[in-house]
């Protein structure tokens, strides 16, 4: 496999680091990587990933660890602060400082935004953000394309909706982002109180079309792709505010009526009530295989940064 871009050693923070030649080349990686999904490999034999999951995490920290031992590492870690010592006191940066010394890459989340940033800082070791607050989920925006272009063959000339919270939800926040750099037409479905970034949207129109919804009705039809995103409770500072927009919007049969057959819907996972189970057994639903190619996509990503993928 000939590497065309030098992923070692570094960090994978926000996906606004990657052009699009390099998200091509992850994608690339990724779908060479298939086979040893199935059969496994050595590559990273001797190699240790800590995982320091600062908040709940079931597809996040589980694909990364199914990654690394399919790619023949070791795990170490903690799934939550409180069997750390960060219970006692101990700060980011020397928890940081002292794990690099038991681990070659440290995949981390936090629910500070800045947080993955500030642990780069410190360690020596590639540091992967698995989630920081509402900020951004990078592997998760890969995994995402990924999805999408196997689903549809490309990712070019697609209409796609982002749909629920696009406030506090930080895989749309990544995903917008990579996105923009395809040219795709996006959509920004969710009620006034859970819009889009201004941030995110001022910077993506720079790139590409955007357009804002309330109902998901009014561009259905037209849709290629749906990304539906559970409304982040856990982040509302006033839960009233929270129960004004609780249930927004519901993704059923009855609504998928409208749509073209070959729509896609995507969820980062884990759903609430979002898309009725109903919808699960359709060829719309290509959720479950989504943290599949996490799997995939995280392999291809612990390869690149600890260097296994040489000339
Ligand atoms: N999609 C995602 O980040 O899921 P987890 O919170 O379970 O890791």
């Amino acid at each position: 496999m000939k590497t065309r871009f030098n992923f070692t050693n570094r960090d994978i923070v926000s996906i606004k680091g990657f052009t699009r030649e390099e998200i091509d080349y992850i994608l690339e990686i990724a779908a060479a990587f298939e086979p040893l999904a199935e059969k496994g490999s050595d590559m990273l034999k001797g190699k240790v990933l800590a995982e320091l999951f600062f908040e709940p995490s079931t597809r996040t920290r589980l694909s990364f660890e199914t990654a690394m031992y399919k790619l023949g590492g070791n795990v170490i870690g903690f799934a939550e602060p409180g069997v750390s010592s960060v219970k006692k006191g101990e700060t980011l940066a020397d928890t940081v400082r002292v794990v690099e010394n038991y681990s070659d890459v440290i995949v981390m989340r936090h629910p500070l935004e800045g947080a993955a940033r500030f642990a780069a800082e410190y360690a020596h070791v590639p540091v992967i953000n698995g989630g920081s607050g509402a900020e951004e989920h990078p592997t998760q925006a890969l995994l995402d394309l990924y999805t999408i272009l196997k689903a549809k063959g490309r990712i070019d000339g697609l209409n796609i909706a982002l749909m629920g919270d696009l406030r506090y939800g930080r895989t749309v926040h990544s995903l917008a982002y990579a996105l923009s750099l395809y040219d795709v037409k996006l959509n920004m479905v969710s009620p006034e109180l859970l819009r889009m970034r201004t941030e995110v949207l001022e910077d993506i129109k720079t790139r590409i079309d955007v357009t804002e919804h309330r109902d998901v009705e009014d561009i259905l039809p037209e849709l290629d792709v749906l990304y539906v995103t559970r409304i982040q409770k856990e982040r509302f500072p006033d839960l009233g505010e929270y129960e004004k927009v609780r249930g927004t919007y519901k993704v059923d049969l009855d609504l998928l009526r409208n749509a073209k057959d070959d729509l896609v819907v995507l969820h980062p996972l884990p759903r609430v009530d979002e898309i009725a189970v109903e919808v699960d057994s359709t060829p719309f639903a290509k959720y479950f295989e989504q943290t599949r190619n996490g799997v995939i996509v995280r392999m291809a990503l612990l390869a690149l940064v600890l260097g296994a993928i040489k000339e």
